[in-house]
């Protein structure tokens, strides 16, 4: 999986690695890559930390390789590797454009196809997209990030049909408010409101977690899953429901 030493995807490391799977982490953070490995290991799992920008087709192959030949065939694949940079559309430069697009779409294409073929030969297989509702929605100030999460969603469909008679599906999961170490360093700045005030708006009552989003890709991996393909899973509590 990608992204997986932090936030969401650190919770989605360890659930996967409870549910029984081997875990390998590509995170462009080696160090936290490999601690949150460790961490999983030293809690009854098996899990091995690569230092990887997804946006680097060759480090990502590499480390496709290298989990492969320590961990055996890929039988799930989870993209959530992603940055989320707040910019004014009128003032976003065309760097900043292609780089949010090179991680979070071009990224997630890149994790999918190296890893995809051992799934394809084993005629099993589990791909699942961490995307946004602000693909959904809209989400002011992020067009490039919104772009790029809509872009994962559409992926999402192409491939569910494309390898339906493989044995393998394909969905995404659009996670609302979820509280993370990246989102409460934006609150810490300013740049987002209290989870409290969140919550307000939100018909559940509360934000999200990290273990919330884990859950619905647990169940998506799963055996019993085998029915569901191309599928947006909106783990929200109840916001933009429809
Ligand atoms: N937190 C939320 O409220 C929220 C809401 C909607 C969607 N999401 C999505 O959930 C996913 C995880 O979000 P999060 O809040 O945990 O983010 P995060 O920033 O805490 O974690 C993202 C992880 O991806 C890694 N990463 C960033 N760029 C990378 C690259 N080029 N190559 C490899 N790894 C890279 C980071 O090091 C980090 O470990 C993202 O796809 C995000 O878009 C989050």
């Amino acid at each position: 999986m990608s992204g997986g030493a932090a936030g969401i995807g650190r919770s989605i490391a360890g659930r996967l690695a409870a549910d029984g799977f081997k875990v390998a982490i590509l995170d462009v953070v080696t160090d936290a890559a490999v601690q949150a490995a460790e961490e999983i290991t030293e809690s009854g799992g098996v899990a091995r930390g690569y230092g990887v920008d997804v946006s680097e087709r060759d480090q990502v192959d590499a480390a496709v390789a290298s989990a492969r030949a320590e961990l055996g065939p890929i039988a799930a694949i989870v993209a959530n590797a992603a940055v989320a940079i707040q910019q004014p559309f009128l003032e976003m430069t065309l760097e900043q454009w292609n780089r949010t697009l090179a991680i979070n779409l071009t990224g997630t294409f890149n994790t999918v196809q190296s890893a995809l073929p051992d799934l394809v030969s084993a005629g099993w297989g589990r791909v699942v997209l961490i995307s946004s509702s602000s693909a959904q929605r809209g989400a002011p100030n992020m067009a490039h990030y919104a772009a790029s999460k809509g872009g994962q969603m559409a992926l999402t469909k192409a491939l569910a049909m494309e390898f339906a008679k493989s044995g393998i599906t394909v969905n995404t999961v659009a996670p609302s408010s979820i509280d993370t170490p990246s989102v409460q360093k934006k609150r810490a700045a300013g740049r987002m409101p209290s989870a409290e005030d969140m919550a307000k708006y939100i018909p559940v009552g509360r934000v999200g977690t990290g273990d919330d989003i884990a859950a619905a890709v647990s169940y998506l991996v799963s055996d019993g899953a085998s029915y569901v393909t191309g599928q947006t899973v909106s783990v929200n509590g109840g916001s933009f429901i429809g």
